[in-house]
């Protein structure tokens, strides 16, 4: 992992955090002496997270959340964006539990999965962005898919249809708040092996998906948090409205 300075004793949000993706960027960030906000809806996922943070030297804080109800992320947003110096807010929210072809989806998943993906990830810009309009600093990782630009087998439409609107609300709210010194960026994963993914696509499947792309593996939730990381560091300063492609070729082939 590369070295920042940028975030030693500075403030990161992560929603979502508990497990996959997020749970990686929560280390990764601990590692550059941050202070860890966790929301994440989990709570003995997130008190486990913070334990194995806490054991290795790090600083967390967690707060209950359900990212799909905005007074819930407002209350996030007040303890993790008012008391401290605000850095980075990751927005890792999202994911679909299985595959179900257009003509058979009802209207209560369509509503949920839309939901999470989507919803979640604008409480949560409109409840930061208030506050970071004022310190005029930070930025924004909203976390996408490969899935937004490309019909991923055995994908569902509400998923990737939500994961296109993050892109779209990404290049948005850059425009909006880049007068304000706030960066807005997206990454888009390929397909990678976080426990849910390798639960809704089977082992193999993974496997096999894997020796098909260019780079002949998928990514690890590590490899994915390393960009993300990246995206918000002084490194990455004059980068803002960008969907970054996270995906070892799987794109193009
Ligand atoms: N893994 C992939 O292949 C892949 C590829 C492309 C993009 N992505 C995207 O990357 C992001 C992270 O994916 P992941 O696979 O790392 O996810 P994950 O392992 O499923 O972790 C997501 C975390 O969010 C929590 N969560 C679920 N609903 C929530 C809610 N309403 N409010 C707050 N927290 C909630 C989950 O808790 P529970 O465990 O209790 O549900 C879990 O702790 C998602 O946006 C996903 O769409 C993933």
């Amino acid at each position: 992992m590369a070295h920042y300075t940028c975030f030693r004793n500075k403030a990161v949000a992560i929603l979502g955090g508990a497990e996959g993706i997020g749970k990686s960027c929560a280390f990764l960030y601990a590692q550059q002496q941050a202070d860890i906000y966790l929301a994440d809806i989990n709570e003995e996922k997130s008190m486990k997270l913070c334990r194995e943070i806490k054991e290795r030297g790090g600083r967390i804080t967690y707060v209950k959340t359900d990212a799909t109800k905005p007074e819930q992320v407002r209350r996030f947003a007040e303890i993790a964006g008012d008391s401290t110096d605000l850095y980075a807010v990751i927005h890792c929210t999202g994911g679909f539990t299985g595959y179900t072809p257009t003509i058979h989806l009802t209207d209560e998943e369509w509503d949920k999965v839309i939901r999470l993906n989507m919803h979640s990830i604008f409480y949560s810009s409109r409840e930061f962005a208030k506050r970071m309009m004022y310190s005029r600093k930070g930025s924004f990782v909203n976390v996408s898919s490969i899935a937004a630009r490309t019909a991923l087998k055995n994908t569902p439409i509400h998923y990737s249809c939500a994961k296109a609107a993050v892109e779209s609300m990404t290049k948005v709210l850059a425009a909006e708040l880049g007068p304000y010194g706030i960066r807005v960026n997206a990454v888009a994963p390929g397909t990678t092996k976080t426990d849910r993914a390798i639960a809704v696509r089977g082992e193999e499947v993974m496997d096999l998906w894997g020796k098909e792309i260019p780079r002949g593996t998928l990514a690890s939730p590590e490899e994915i948090a390393q960009a993300i990381v990246f995206l918000t560091s002084e490194e990455a300063i004059h980068i803002t409205g960008v969907c970054l492609d996270v995906n070892g070729g799987q794109l193009i082939v």
